[in-house]
């Protein structure tokens, strides 16, 4: 099946508010589940960078795992920006996490480089994927912990329409229509290999794990 884009940025006030209500306990869970398997439990970064983040879940998951830790969270979407602000309010976490309203690849952070550089369900909305690779590689250093999440195309219609059905039953109509869009929006594992060779990133591991997922981790090699 042709990869078929959906618009980058999430800037829809109710599609900000109907992502930052859904349930992704068992996903979000499971990704930092993931890192500490990969990286280790003595793994203390102490400058995370979260990519995307959306209403930051993934980072406020972070933050509660390394609490010495902060993080710089990064979105090019106001109204989901407010959604992370308020959830990252009522968690308490100010003081561990950063909002930066801004658009890869021409991001300006406040760290030259971090420890961690974590991204969940960025890849798939992005027009030029190697964004991402880019962003990555100008904010990482030799042994920063790279950690990249994201759906992968199934390779049908069908398949997209019976994993909408499986995983978003009872989710109100946006987010099931926001699912099935992204799943065809999603990248094949051959297709992500392909963009990890061109960045010069062949070093990172590539994993599909779960039937909708793949997980790009590693430490960046120096060179
Ligand atoms: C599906 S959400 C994932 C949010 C979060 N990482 C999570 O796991 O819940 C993807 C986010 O990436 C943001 N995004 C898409 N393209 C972007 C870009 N070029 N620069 C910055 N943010 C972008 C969207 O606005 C959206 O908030």
């Amino acid at each position: 099946m042709e990869r078929l884009p959906e618009p980058e940025l999430m800037n829809d006030p109710a599609q900000a508010k109907a992502y930052a209500h859904a349930d992704f306990e068992d996903a979000h869970s499971a990704i930092v589940a993931h890192f500490c398997r990969i990286f280790g439990k003595h793994e203390k970064p102490h400058a995370v960078l979260d990519l995307g983040c959306g209403p930051a879940d993934i980072s406020i998951r972070f933050a509660r795992l390394y609490p010495d830790c902060r993080i710089d969270a990064v979105d090019g979407a106001h109204f989901m920006l407010e959604q992370a602000r308020t959830r990252i309010e009522h968690a308490g976490l100010q003081h561990q996490i950063s909002l930066h309203l801004q658009c890869l690849p021409d991001c300006e952070l406040p760290q030259k480089n971090y420890q961690a550089i974590v991204s969940n369900s960025l890849l798939h909305h992005l027009h030029d994927p190697q964004s991402l690779w880019t962003t990555i590689r100008r904010y990482a250093v030799p042994g920063t912990a790279i950690f990249i999440c994201d759906l992968y195309r199934p390779q049908t219609l069908g398949q997209a329409e019976d994993l909408v059905s499986r995983y978003a039953a009872g989710e109100p109509e946006i987010l099931r229509r926001d699912f099935h869009n992204s799943l065809l929006a999603a990248f094949t594992p051959d297709e992500v290999q392909d963009q990890l060779d061109t960045a010069g990133l062949q070093g990172l591991k590539l994993e599909p794990i779960s039937d909708r997922h793949l997980l790009v981790s590693g430490r960046l090699q120096g060179t």
